[in-house]
């Protein structure tokens, strides 16, 4: 958060599973959509929060899984667990004000008598201030309003959520994704960073909260569960700040963004004749997030194998510009451009994306841009990625020039192959 400087332009809240994520696209379209807009236009000036059930431990996994970007706020374990930046420093101060009427003991023992009902999820998903279950669909309210009386009885101020279908989750009353929300915001609020706007996405009951927050935009997306739909219809219906979006998961995340004006809503996923989209002024995130895109194009033979293309990318290489490859060797960026070439729809028919995270751009000296960036490439079920620099320098009226390109692999790359990483 330290990045920023003013009030984020817009503040994305978003739920993972089935929201950020569509669990029934092996393709990730969606998510990868997301990814280039954010990338594109909101990294720079916004911030990303994940809310999710997930405890710390399932969440990495499902890192693992999708190609998710790095947020810049983690809510976990359904707003009992915020952690900041890329090395997820807890918030100590959110976890102390959910003691109030709490006792882990006590929810247990509780919970226990309900041993018909109620089957205990895996360990790594009971956390401090989070108790979660399975339940049968025709039981959850049942189930819910006889636990909440008996735990009211021993003293305890509790949140009982049922999500999904399936899921029954005991929280202290202070917690959920919408009181960890309310506390960001808040907490944004004294640091003179409060977000212009905020837009809260989900589908499922654990969502609900986030829907009730003052003046924070919502969408639900159009696979929301039936008890997040109910739930609308009781307590939201009029208000126009929700909306339950047409297109699943990350795409109605989209399609929100354009409904209530938040910003640019075309991804460049969803441009084909990029190369030749220029934006008015110079900007570096864009420039990157379009060659990366060019690229994945370029090896899944998806953009035509043109002269034109590899002769435009060259145009903007500065002839002395150099590239290092994570491998350590050197070679002239127009090189570099050159054997792209030979790779022209080498990966057609596979499993290939590229994607990038955390695109920040500086400028420190006027006329001259240094650009790191996360540079992730999937192919087949193997995934790399490359913290990236580049440095680009601009002249009043024309495009950004690539002046010096280096890659060293990743400490989150779990392979680190040098063959066939062409750039
Ligand atoms: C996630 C969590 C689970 C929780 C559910 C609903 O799936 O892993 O523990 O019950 O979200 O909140
Ligand atoms: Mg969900």
């Amino acid at each position: 958060m330290e990045r920023l400087t003013s009030p984020p332009r817009l503040m994305i809240v978003s739920d993972l599973d089935h929201t950020m994520v569509d669990h029934h696209d092996p393709e990730n379209l969606s998510l990868l959509r997301f990814n280039s807009l954010w990338e594109n236009a909101y990294r720079h000036d916004s911030l990303l929060v994940f809310s999710t059930g997930r405890s710390p431990t399932l969440y990495k996994e499902l890192r693992k899984e999708k190609p998710l970007l790095t947020p810049d706020i983690t809510i976990m374990s359904v707003g009992t667990e915020i952690t900041y930046g890329n090395s997820m420093v807890p918030d100590h101060g959110w976890v102390e004000t959910l003691n109030n009427k709490w006792d882990l003991g006590i929810v247990r023992e509780e919970a226990g008598k309900f041993s018909e009902e109620l089957k205990l999820q895996s360990e790594t998903e009971q956390r401090p201030h989070k108790i979660s279950f399975y339940v049968d669909k025709s039981k959850a309210q049942e189930v819910t309003k006889e636990l909440s009386q008996r735990l009211e009885k021993r003293g305890l101020d509790v949140k009982i959520i049922y999500s999904g279908g399936m899921d029954l989750d005991i929280l202290p009353q202070g917690a959920g994704k919408g009181q960890a929300l309310a506390y960001l915001l808040k907490k944004l609020k004294t640091e003179g960073k409060l977000p212009v706007n905020t837009l809260a996405c989900g589908d499922s009951g654990n969502d609900a909260e986030l829907f009730s927050i003052p003046d924070v935009y919502g969408v639900m997306v159009s696979n929301a569960q039936e008890e997040l739909l109910k739930w609308h219809a009781e307590n939201a219906k009029d208000n126009p700040k929700v909306i339950h979006a047409k297109e699943r998961c990350a795409g109605g995340i989209i399609q929100a963004i354009g409904h209530f004006k938040l910003g640019p809503n075309l991804s460049p996923r969803d441009v084909s004749d990029f190369l030749e989209c220029k934006t008015e002024n110079a900007n570096p995130g864009h420039e990157i997030v379009k060659f990366f895109l060019f690229y994945e194009r370029w090896r899944r033979g998806e953009v035509e194998n043109c002269e034109a293309y590899t002769a435009s990318l060259k145009a903007s290489c500065h002839p002395g510009g150099v590239f290092v490859h994570p491998s350590g060797t050197e070679k002239s960026l127009r090189d570099t451009i050159d054997e792209l070439s030979k790779y022209h729809g080498d990966k057609q028919g596979k499993k290939f994306r590229v994607w990038a995270d955390q695109v920040l751009a500086t400028d420190t000296t006027p006329g001259t841009w240094i650009v790191k960036l996360d540079k992730w490439e999937q192919s087949d079920d193997e995934r790399r990625c490359c913290t990236t620099t580049v440095k680009f320098t601009s002249k009043e009226g024309e495009g950004l020039v690539w002046e010096h390109v280096q890659q060293t692999w990743s400490e989150q790359s779990e392979v680190k192959d040098n063959s066939s990483w062409i750039i």
